[in-house]
């Protein structure tokens, strides 16, 4: 107790806080309590899009014959339709993991309730599939981990109305032991079993072993995200569509030099994207490329020189990245400078994982940063037509979910920047 009061003032002292706001300090991790249930019992429910109009829904089994068979209908207890999957499983070390089942449903009507059961077994889940057409409202949070502020964060999310949650990286902070991507899994199950959960890699993801294991093993089998769907041959990058929003998932962790499979599928993909269709532009990474934090300062820079120019011909009207705790916006940028026909970049890795805040900032403020801070927290993006959107941040408060920061953003294509001379820029970029 005595310990935890020091470090608590310790804290306090160190951070350079605004003269009315005392942060409150970082929390211990968070227990769910696991009562045992038959082992064919499913656990660890999450869905994710896979597809126009398809959801992939994932869970785990203790029971090896368990069957990946999804019922689901659009009434309560009625399944008229039903769709079987597939099975994964891995083993690290002393651990072999669950049975982890993949089954991949639909076609679903947009915007609908549908109530499903995982394997013949356990309990009824609910699920809200996404509009057709905008307005859409995404909530954000990167960094997650499972501490009590990761069960505030979550319990804030769970308040706002969203159709689509996304993870800019770092999900479990397992760091090598595997239960805690088992408990993780649990934790995040009332929230991810029933809205989408579009997830990107961070660095405690990777967990390789020289010699020994390969990067992001638990992470692939567990968190397996629509790459084939679109057209990629890594589960750590890919993209989807939602209600005229195309979102691009990128990895931090995976080759991206120009010579790279992910820079040569980013290309492909980027000149897919038909703005008629989807008018907002998405990128998500884990290290930020704009970041005035000493916090993981200059870390993006790479990954920044290789691909910055494709999201720019592309006109990307938001970035979103992790891996520094605090929270940062910027105005619209491009190659270090402020720039109207660039994007806005978002730091959101405040969700509430076990290593506390990063408190430190490199001053004076630069030019392009307008808004940092560094609290736990998450966000929310409405995107209302064509032309805006609306962005908020809300700091985990006393428990309270504070708006702290927003913004209305209007769309690159309605602000002229999606001009003749930069499509035929994009084109000469995008040939293969
Ligand atoms: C699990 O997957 C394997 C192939 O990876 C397949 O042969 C087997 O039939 C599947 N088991 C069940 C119960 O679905
Ligand atoms: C889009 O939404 C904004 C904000 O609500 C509104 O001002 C604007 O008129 C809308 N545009 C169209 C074309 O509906």
């Amino acid at each position: 107790m005595e310990l935890k009061l020091l470090l608590t003032v310790l804290l306090i002292q160190s951070a350079t806080v605004p003269a009315d706001y005392i942060r409150p300090p970082p929390r211990k991790a968070f227990h769910l309590p696991w009562h045992s249930k038959p082992s064919s019992y499913p656990q660890q429910v999450h869905i994710s899009l896979a597809g126009d109009q398809h959801m992939r829904v994932t869970w785990i089994t203790d029971d090896n014959s368990a069957p990946s068979i999804v019922e689901y209908g659009t009434s309560p207890g009625q399944y008229d339709s039903v769709a079987e999957g597939e099975n994964t499983s891995y083993s690290y070390m002393f651990y072999n993991s669950g049975k982890i089942h993949h089954t991949v449903i639909g076609p679903l009507e947009h915007d609908s309730v549908y109530y499903y059961r995982c394997g013949q077994q356990g309990p009824e889940f609910q699920l809200r599939t996404p509009p057709a057409q905008l307005p859409i409202t995404f909530a954000v949070a990167g960094d997650l981990g499972q501490t009590g502020w990761t069960k505030s964060t979550l319990d804030h999310i769970d308040q706002c109305k969203y159709n689509v949650h996304l993870l800019p990286g770092d999900l479990a902070y397992a760091d090598y032991i595997q239960r805690h991507w088992d408990s993780f899994g649990r934790l995040v199950q009332p929230l991810a079993s029933a809205r989408p959960w579009m997830v990107t890699q961070g660095n405690h993801e990777v967990e390789s072993i020289p010699l020994l294991k390969d990067g992001f093993v638990s992470y692939n089998s567990r968190w397996k995200m629509p790459f084939e769907e679109s057209g990629s041959n890594s589960n750590l990058f890919y993209s989807f569509e939602v209600a005229g929003v195309h979102i691009i998932m990128l990895g931090s962790y995976a080759d991206y030099d120009e010579y790279s499979e992910q820079y040569r599928w980013l290309k492909e993909d980027l000149s897919k994207v038909d703005r008629k269709r989807t008018p907002w532009l998405l990128v998500l990474f884990h290290v930020p490329w704009y970041n005035s934090n000493t916090a993981h300062q200059g870390e993006g820079a790479d990954m920044m020189a290789a691909m910055e120019p494709l999201l720019n011909a592309a006109s990307v009207d938001l970035v979103l990245a992790g891996h520094v705790h605090a929270y940062e916006r910027s105005k619209r940028v491009y190659n270090g400078r402020v720039d109207s026909c660039g994007s806005v970049h978002i730091t959101i890795g405040d969700g509430g994982n076990k290593e506390g805040l990063a408190h430190k900032y490199i001053n004076p403020q630069p030019i392009w940063s307008e808004f940092r801070e560094a609290s736990f927290g998450h966000g929310e993006l409405k995107i209302v037509n064509s032309t805006h959107a609306f962005w908020s941040w809300h700091r985990n408060d006393d428990d309270e979910p504070v708006k702290s920061d927003d913004i209305w953003i209007t769309s690159l294509i309605s602000s002229g920047c999606v001009d003749q001379k930069r499509n035929e820029l994009r084109n000469k970029l995008m040939t293969p």
